[in-house]
């Protein structure tokens, strides 16, 4: 692993296009609708920021935006997109780093809490974020749930992709809450391994993460257009808040 983490600049040069389908408008926009809502007047800070696809469009909707982001290369590709001027980012671990000023609302997306692969890493996000909120303000989470009512007994592999071009399964730690998925892409005719280890997560341990760090849990849908969530939902959208004073 080098300085920018899994997401160095081969990875960046192709994120965008590899990750097509979260960059669909009907993808994007319900999650621009709610941070927008709640960012109000306020500032936005997300953490994680990558490529900027959901920084650009919440910044192009009038919301100041800050973002940390630990890839050199992945902040350089936000660079290079119109847009990209009204941004600020800084170069860190959102675990750790500060940014000037406050923010009315935090967002931390595409499963990127699963990035930091220790609880403590974890609880330390949730503390930082609330270091920056106004009060009043809240962090918005989105993340899978763990799979793990799809790995047979006594397995630890699970196949969560099969196309033309990408195999991707996950290898499962149980006993430390752990995963790594290991990606394997036809690139040319190249098959091309990247394997990135993950720390899983359930709702209920990310409320305790929020209520160390003085949140509280305000909202939990399955997506960003407030549907249910329900025993069968893959993901959550949570929303914590920090109190008012
Ligand atoms: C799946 S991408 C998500 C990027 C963007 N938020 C999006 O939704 O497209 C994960 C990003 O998290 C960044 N990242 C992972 N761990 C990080 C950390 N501890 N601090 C800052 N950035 C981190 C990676 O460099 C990468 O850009």
């Amino acid at each position: 692993m080098q300085d920018d983490g899994y997401f160095d600049a081969r990875i960046a040069a192709r994120y965008d296009e590899s990750s097509a389908e979260m960059f669909d408008p009907e993808v994007i926009e319900p999650a621009v609708d709610l941070l927008a809502e709640l960012a109000g007047n306020g500032r936005a800070l997300e953490l994680a920021i990558g490529t900027g696809r959901i920084a650009l469009p919440l910044a192009a909707r009038g919301v100041p935006v800050h973002g940390i982001e630990l890839s050199k290369a992945m902040a350089a590709k936000l660079r290079e997109k119109p847009g990209a001027d009204e941004i600020g980012v800084t170069i860190g671990d959102f675990t750790t780093t500060t940014v000037e000023g406050t923010f009315t609302v935090a967002y931390l997306v595409f499963n990127t809490i699963n990035n930091v692969t220790t609880q403590s890493g974890q609880v330390a996000a949730f503390r930082n974020v609330a270091a920056h909120l106004e009060p009043g303000g809240c962090f918005v989470i989105e993340v899978g749930i763990p799979e793990l009512r799809r790995l047979p007994p006594g397995e630890t592999f699970h196949v969560f992709d099969v196309s033309e071009t990408h195999w991707g399964l996950d290898e499962y730690d149980v006993a430390n809450q752990g995963l790594i998925s290991h990606h394997f892409t036809l690139v040319g005719d190249e098959l091309e391994r990247v394997s990135v280890p993950f720390r899983y997560v359930w709702p209920a341990e990310l409320d305790l993460m929020a209520e160390l760090a003085g949140m509280r849990l305000r909202d939990r849908w399955e997506g960003w257009k407030g549907e249910p969530f329900t025993s069968e939902s893959r993901r959550h959208v949570s929303v914590w808040e920090k109190p008012g004073e």
